[in-house]
């Protein structure tokens, strides 16, 4: 596995690469999986996805300043290098790329990828300009290394529409691979940020996945049957954590993200996504689950 720090030996090492791979294979797939470290069974499983579907892996970890706002924990975010390297190596990884701040924005930078509408809902509404920095940098990485494929988790599923939408209006040729979210066994969806988590607040924390499950039931069960009853339904269970500020809990159609009135009737929709912000003290946790409605086979 190689570690590489800068842009040049970076191309460098992938054209070589590229190279000793087309003696085997028509088309050379290089997989891409961009993470700002602090690597759980999440990323983990983003990399064995890449390294089932490409020839070429390549890890990107770098803590990204322009996605976080001025009072976010840019700083303080947790970082283990050596940690992230090992687990790299065990999941087969050709190319670990960790730039440092200054080469991925040499000063001055004067050009942003901004995707409109669907960024200024959910997490966009409450972080201003993070999908800015999302987009932009996911765009640098993607000329950088120009992979075939990307891989993104689910877990954050506003990230992928914004992505998946990026792609198609700019017409990047890579292709979306979005993976399940990896829950701990009680539900928790692993995140860098459950390590900023108290004990207590940890547990409090199992309100998200609960609420979620829930809905689903009542949606699957008929108890559910419009926007509303989803919206109130997932107040009331994070309600009864004593930590818990929601900061939204939305029901919306997916990928175009548009949210649902109160009265509308959920089946009225083929894929939806119901998603959650909540505030545990300082730690904000994201989680959602999607409804896909079954295709009916018809018997003959
Ligand atoms: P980061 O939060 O490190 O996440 C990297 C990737 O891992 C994302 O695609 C995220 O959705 C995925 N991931 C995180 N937790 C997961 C879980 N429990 N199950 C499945 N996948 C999970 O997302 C970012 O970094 C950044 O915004 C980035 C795309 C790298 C741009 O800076």
């Amino acid at each position: 596995m190689k570690v590489i720090r800068t842009i040049t030996e970076l191309r460098r090492e992938l054209s070589l690469m590229r190279k000793k791979q087309a003696i085997h294979s028509e088309e050379t797939i290089v997989g891409l999986v961009p993470t700002m470290g602090y690597l759980h069974q999440g990323h983990a499983s983003l990399m064995k996805a890449a390294r089932e579907q490409s020839h070429i892996v390549v890890l990107s970890i770098f803590v990204n300043p322009i996605q976080f706002g001025p009072n976010e924990d840019f700083e303080s975010y947790p970082r283990d290098e050596q940690r992230d390297l090992e687990t790299a190596r065990a999941e087969g990884v050709d190319i670990v790329f960790i730039p440092s701040v200054e080469e991925m924005y040499p000063q001055p930078t004067q050009t942003t990828i901004a995707v409109s509408g669907i960024t200024e809902r959910l997490c966009g509404a409450s972080r201003p300009g993070h999908f800015n920095g999302v987009t932009t940098v996911v765009s640098k990485l993607f000329n950088i290394v120009q992979p075939q494929k990307a891989f993104f988790g689910m877990k954050d599923a506003q990230q992928v529409a914004v992505i998946e939408q990026m792609v198609h209006d700019l017409n990047m040729p890579v292709d979306i691979i979005p993976c399940p979210i990896v829950r701990e066994q009680d539900g928790l969806a692993l995140s860098s940020r459950n390590v900023y988590l108290s004990a207590e607040l940890r547990q409090e924390a199992l309100v998200l996945s609960q609420a979620l499950r829930a809905a689903q039931e009542s949606v699957e069960i008929g108890t559910a049957v419009t926007a509303k009853d989803i919206r109130r339904l997932l107040h009331e269970h994070i309600g009864k954590s004593a930590h818990a500020v929601i900061d939204y809990a939305e029901i919306q159609a997916f990928p175009s993200l548009e949210p649902l009135a109160d009265q509308e009737e959920l089946n009225a929709y083929d894929d939806l996504l119901i998603a959650l912000a909540v505030k545990f003290g300082k730690t904000r946790l994201i989680d959602n689950i999607r409804i896909q409605k079954m295709e009916v086979l018809s018997h003959v």
